[in-house]
Parts: C-alpha cells; structure tokens; sequence
C-alpha cells in the first residue's frame, strides 16, 4: 500500500468520501457567490464525479471518469476569490468530518495545486 491509499483507508474510504462532498456541496451552493456558477449543472453527476474526484486525490482505488479539471472549468471567468472559497470550504468539511489537521493540509494542497486550470479560464 502506498502512503496515499492509505490516506484515503485513513479517513475512512468511501463512506466518509461521501459525507464530505455532501457537505462541501451543502457549502457551495448556500454561498450566494457561488451557487449560480453551478446553475443549470446536473448536481447529482457533479456529486458523483467530485466523489471520484476526492477518493484519487487522497489516493484511493477509485479512478475519475470526468473532465479534466481544466475542461471542466473552461468559460466559466473562475475567479480567485471563487477558487478560494470553494477550498475554504472543501477544508470546513473535511474538518467536520474529523479527517485530521494533517491530512486536510495533504488534500488542500494538491487542491490548491488546480488553481491555474480552473481560475480564470
Ligand atoms: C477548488 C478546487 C476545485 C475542484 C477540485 C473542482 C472539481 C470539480 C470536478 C471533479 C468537477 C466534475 C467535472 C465533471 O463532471 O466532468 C467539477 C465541475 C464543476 N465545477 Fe469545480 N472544482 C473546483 C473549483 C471550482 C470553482 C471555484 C467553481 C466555481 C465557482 C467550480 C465550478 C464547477 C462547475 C460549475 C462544475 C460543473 C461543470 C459541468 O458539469 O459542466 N469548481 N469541479
């Protein structure tokens, strides 16, 4: 196993993948910045590549069938405070679910390693 599958056994796999998207999504779309970037979108397949999406950050058996993250976000004029936003509160529900400090920083970064695919774009 490597040290990044185990990130995602350690925070407790799919179940605990799932809890934090749902309330990352929960986040997202109660910010009025953000909820009309997300008009339109069909939410239940967002929610479920983002779940994909999670689990091969943290380095789980679990491969992503969407977009690249580029594609994605392409035309959507993401701007910085946006992106920061949206990673403020990936880290709130990673938090609330008591995934550790350490791990949180481990995620975001890779995360925070996106920006210039998705900002501006
Ligand atoms: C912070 C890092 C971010 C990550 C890791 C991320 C990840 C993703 C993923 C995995 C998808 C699914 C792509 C697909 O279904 O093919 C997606 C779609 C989307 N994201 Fe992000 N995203 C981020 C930031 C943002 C921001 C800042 C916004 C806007 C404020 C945003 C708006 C959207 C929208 C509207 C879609 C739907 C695109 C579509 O289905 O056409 N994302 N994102």
């Amino acid at each position: 196993m490597t040290e990044s599958q185990s990130l995602y056994a350690k925070i407790g796999g799919r179940e605990a993948v799932e809890a934090v998207v749902s309330d990352f999504y929960d986040r997202v779309f109660a910010d009025p910045l953000l909820e009309p970037y997300f008009d339109g979108i069909d939410r239940e397949a967002l929610y479920s590549h983002q779940v994909q999406f999670i689990s091969a950050v943290a380095g789980g058996p679990v491969s992503y069938d969407g977009a690249d993250m580029q594609q994605a976000h392409e035309g959507m004029g993401i701007t910085e405070d946006a992106f920061d936003r949206v990673a403020l509160y990936l880290t709130e529900a990673l938090e609330e679910n008591g995934v550790a400090e350490d791990d949180i920083e481990t995620i975001i970064e890779q995360v925070a390693g996106l920006e210039s695919d998705i900002v501006g774009q």
